[in-house]
């Protein structure tokens, strides 16, 4: 028996996020689906950076990257990955652990297809995360994946979804002298059954 109730009440913890996520875009000033997206490298440096995250799946969360980045290449090597989410204005976090896949059929191209197509004409022409001679050589190639793609680009095949099923959700609400709620949900694969574990702030 757990004392989980108000906002941590539930048995699934996607529609806990869910709700958690549509009460801050009401408090948000911006891009309340930030997340700080979190990989390891080969020797195990951690690497962090900001992505959105576009969906919450029955059992899983997507964002959308270009599959050659530093983030691209961390997340093949390992098919692992974790993510926080943080509002500020609500004083709540949201952690996520877990393992990955691609997202690179259908669904990716649909949200390919929603973007502006300047999004969709820069992502044909980033190399992102490699080297880049001047702020000139991009829109350069800008440029030429304009006259070469046209104005119904496809999706790039090395541009799509990375889908996390977490093994660890842990909802975090800020509580008074940093007595802090936590509930930890864990599973050992991503087909078992979740325990939630109250923890100590
Ligand atoms: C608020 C915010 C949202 C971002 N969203 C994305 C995103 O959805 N996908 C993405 O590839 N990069 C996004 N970026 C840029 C990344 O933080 C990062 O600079 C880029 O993806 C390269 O990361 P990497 O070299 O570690 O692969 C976003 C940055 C910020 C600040």
């Amino acid at each position: 028996m757990t004392d989980r109730q108000g906002i941590f009440a539930g048995d699934d913890p996607f529609g806990i996020a869910r709700d958690w996520l549509a009460e801050a875009a009401k408090t948000e000033p911006n891009d309340p689906d930030a997340i700080a997206l979190a990989t390891v490298d080969a020797d195990g440096l951690p690497n962090v950076r900001m992505v959105l995250l576009r969906e919450i799946e029955a059992d899983a969360f997507v964002f959308y990257t270009n599959y050659e980045s530093a983030k691209g290449s961390e997340i093949s090597a390992s098919g692992k990955a974790a993510f926080v989410l943080h509002w500020k204005t609500l004083r709540r976090q949201v952690r996520v652990r877990g393992v990955t896949e691609r997202e690179d059929g259908e669904k990716a191209d649909a949200y390919f297809a929603s973007r502006a197509l300047q999004s969709r004409l820069g992502a044909w022409a980033s190399r992102q995360s490699r080297p880049l001679e001047s702020r000139g050589a991009l829109m350069a190639e800008v440029a030429r994946v304009t006259a070469r793609k046209g104005m119904a680009p496809s999706r790039p095949p090395f541009w799509g979804g990375i889908r996390l099923r977490p093994l660890e959700i842990e909802f975090w609400a800020d509580g008074a002298f940093r007595l802090h709620d936590r509930f930890c949900w864990r599973r050992d694969t991503v087909d078992a059954a979740w325990q939630i574990t109250r923890l100590y702030p």
